[in-house]
């Protein structure tokens, strides 16, 4: 059987501070530059979610984007949507919020949350030349 990846895309703005408190704040200036801006700043985010699978004989999808879509939206939009980063939302408590580590940990609500679709990827663009992808490894 052939195995298909779809994708939604989803959208987000946040502000955030990239900041490791471990460091001096002339350290965090020298390795972040203006993204360690102390009163923050922000991103129009794009999130895609891909679910990759065989494609069901009764109704010729993988799943059911619109599925897809309400999942994440409930999960990780609504949580996240004109927040601020390092500060208010749940799932990323303690994190320093580069997209690396977002992706990560938005990897940990929405895998679990899709199921029993499998999450074959994300991607996040924090800018429309920067993005990062996981795929849970
Ligand atoms: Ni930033």
């Amino acid at each position: 059987m052939p195995i298909v990846t779809v994708t939604r895309r989803l959208r987000f703005n946040a502000a955030h501070r990239v900041h490791n408190p471990a460091l001096s704040d002339e350290q965090n200036a020298a390795l972040f530059g203006k993204c360690n801006n102390k009163n923050w700043h922000g991103h129009n985010y794009v999130l895609e979610v891909s679910v990759s699978g065989e494609i069901d004989a009764v109704s010729g999808y993988v799943v059911d984007l619109g599925r897809v879509r309400d999942i994440v939206e409930r999960e990780v939009i609504e949580k996240t949507d004109h927040r601020n980063l390092n500060m208010e939302v749940d799932y990323l408590s303690g994190l320093n919020p580069t997209s690396e580590n977002i992706i990560v940990a938005m990897w940990g609500v929405i895998e679990p949350a899709l199921k029993p679709a499998r999450l074959q990827r994300l991607r996040l663009w924090e800018t429309e030349n920067n993005y990062v992808e996981y795929e849970g490894e």
